[in-house]
């Protein structure tokens, strides 16, 4: 009993699948009459040999118009191929002489905008919003500061030492500044004004006349600009002002020494 169902099911299984696939395959079968009818009533066309030769030279052509891609050198200097000089020729020739109207090269147009654009951030910069200091207010800034560092340059003891001049010239009997003028005068003044002072094509620097004051101050201006004209040096070019000072109070302390061979007096008597 069993097994006969088993032949029953299996059998009718059969069939069932049968079935599909016959339904399947005409299904198919249909599909491919549909399309058999429809290209044969309205067939697609193929490409013709002259067609296909037709595409290949429009391709070819295409190609031909694009341009190549200069290098970037010649973009900067604005250069074009020789191939296109017959587009760039102008109008007016002479003697067989033609000119080109080459394009202005790129760098150039780079520094022209870029010019152009600078000024204009320079001048709303510094003219319109203010941001930072003008040449005007910074040479006025920086004339201040000098101003400042100068006086601050004289005020410090040690820099007023350097800065003795003949307004501020103060008489020193101090042993070390002496023999310092004597090494000085020693070296320097001898030829002229002799070992002790007393004068030989330079006046007699121990008496109390003087040709060009025998006042502190003005001894130390006479070493320090000389007398260029009568043969006397300007030392400010090669001494200190405090090897000038020096020399000085060197030259004031030889005043009434009398020395041997004095020449004769020059100038007026210092009262
Ligand atoms: C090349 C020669 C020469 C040398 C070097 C020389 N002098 Fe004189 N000096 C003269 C002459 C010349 C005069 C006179 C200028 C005049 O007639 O106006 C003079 C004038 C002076 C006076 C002014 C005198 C016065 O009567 O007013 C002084 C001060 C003086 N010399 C100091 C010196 C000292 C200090 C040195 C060395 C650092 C020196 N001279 C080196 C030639 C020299």
């Amino acid at each position: 009993m069993n097994s006969d169902m088993s032949y029953a099911d299996i059998l009718i299984a059969t069939l069932c699948l049968t079935a599909v696939i016959v339904v399947g395959v005409s299904i198919l079968m249909l599909h491919v009459v549909k399309l058999f009818v429809k290209e044969s009533l309205n067939p697609t066309p193929f490409a013709s040999p002259e067609e296909k030769a037709r595409k290949l030279r429009l391709e070819v052509e295409a190609k031909a118009l694009i341009k190549p891609k200069p290098a970037l050198i010649n973009r900067l200097m604005g250069l074009r191929p020789i191939s296109e000089e017959k587009d760039l020729v102008m109008e007016h020739e002479f003697d067989g002489i033609t000119e080109l109207n080459n394009p202005t090269p790129g760098w150039f147009m780079v520094l022209f905008y870029g010019s152009i654009i600078f000024a204009v951030v320079y001048f709303l910069n510094y003219e319109v919003f203010g941001f930072g200091p003008n040449q005007e207010q910074e040479y006025v800034a920086e004339t201040e500061q000098a101003a400042l560092d100068k006086e601050a340059f004289l005020l410090n003891p040690a820099n007023a030492k350097s800065a003795v001049n003949e307004n501020n010239m103060v008489l020193s009997t101090d042993q070390a500044v002496l023999t310092a003028g004597a090494a000085l005068y020693a070296s320097r003044c001898t030829p002229c004004h002799g070992e002790h002072g007393e004068g030989i094509v330079g006046p007699n620097l121990t008496d109390e006349y003087w040709i060009h004051g025998g006042d502190v101050k003005d001894v130390f201006k006479t070493i320090k600009y000389g007398v260029p004209e009568k043969g006397m040096i300007a030392w400010e070019k090669s001494l200190s002002a405090q090897q000038i000072s020096d020399i000085t109070n060197y030259v004031m302390s030889l005043q009434g020494t009398n020395p041997a061979g004095a020449k004769a007096a020059q100038g007026d008597k210092q009262k």
